[in-house]
């Protein structure tokens, strides 16, 4: 899968692909990262990109010119791809989006930047993302959440064995705590349920902790689990 990210900042995107999971997803061929500058489709001899607000008000806007020449000059030189705009007031990125994504040839991110983007700019993409309700200085980090979510459901990306599809028939619970080795650290212990060898008592305090886990931080989630018997029991204990 190609991943097009347009941006005035490409400086950004240096080194956050090259490591790890996704830097051997793209040294195996299986994603391609390329960054281009927007700056470079800007029109006037300064080359800006970004102007005044019509109307008044705080800060720079984005211009439209440059926004959609690198865009149509990014789909003219590759197979069909989406054009995705990241701003706080897109629809909210999720892992169904993330799925979405994962299937296409080519996805195209365009990171806004500033106090925002000449609205115009809407009718030349596919979409516009937010990656959560908090305002970032730009697109750029939002971009990079989008591709690692996307990159790592690419059959092959996580390796043979795991299998991202499972994720997504996985009741919405928290996870449960987990430990390693040492079994104190600074004082803190282990629980002793995980050392005694007993996988009956282990999956019941797993289960355990993590409907209390869900119920005290997530209790949207919560609301929407189907409890069992047993789950109502160990609730109670
Ligand atoms: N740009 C600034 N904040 C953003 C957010 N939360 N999501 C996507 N793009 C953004």
């Amino acid at each position: 899968m190609i991943f097009d990210i347009l941006t005035l900042f490409p400086a950004m995107f240096a080194s956050p692909f090259e490591e790890s999971i996704l830097g051997k997803a793209r040294a195996r061929g299986l994603v391609t990262v390329r960054v281009h500058n927007i700056r470079d489709h800007a029109e006037d001899r300064h080359q800006m990109a970004d102007d005044r607000p019509f109307g008044g008000g705080e800060g720079m806007i984005m211009k439209p010119e440059p926004v959609v020449k690198a865009l149509e000059a990014v789909r003219a030189e590759g197979p069909p791809a989406v054009a995705v705009l990241l701003s706080p007031q897109g629809e909210l990125f999720s892992q169904s989006l993330a799925w979405e994504f994962s299937r296409l040839e080519r996805l195209i991110l365009i990171c806004g930047r500033y106090e925002g983007v000449d609205e115009r700019v809407v009718h030349f993409v596919d979409r516009e993302v937010s990656i959560g309700d908090y305002i970032l200085t730009g697109g750029e980090l939002a971009a990079m959440v989008v591709v690692d979510a996307a990159a790592r459901l690419i059959p092959g990306v996580l390796g043979n064995t795991a299998s991202p599809e499972a994720e997504s028939f996985r009741e919405p619970i928290l996870e449960y705590p987990q430990y390693t080795r040492p079994r104190e650290f600074r004082g803190l212990r282990v629980p002793e349920v995980l050392l005694s060898g007993d996988h009956e008592a282990v999956r019941r305090w797993r289960r355990a902790e993590a409907l209390r886990r869900t119920r005290i931080r997530r209790p949207d989630l919560f609301s929407r689990l189907k409890l069992s018997d047993e789950d109502r029991r160990l609730l109670q204990a």
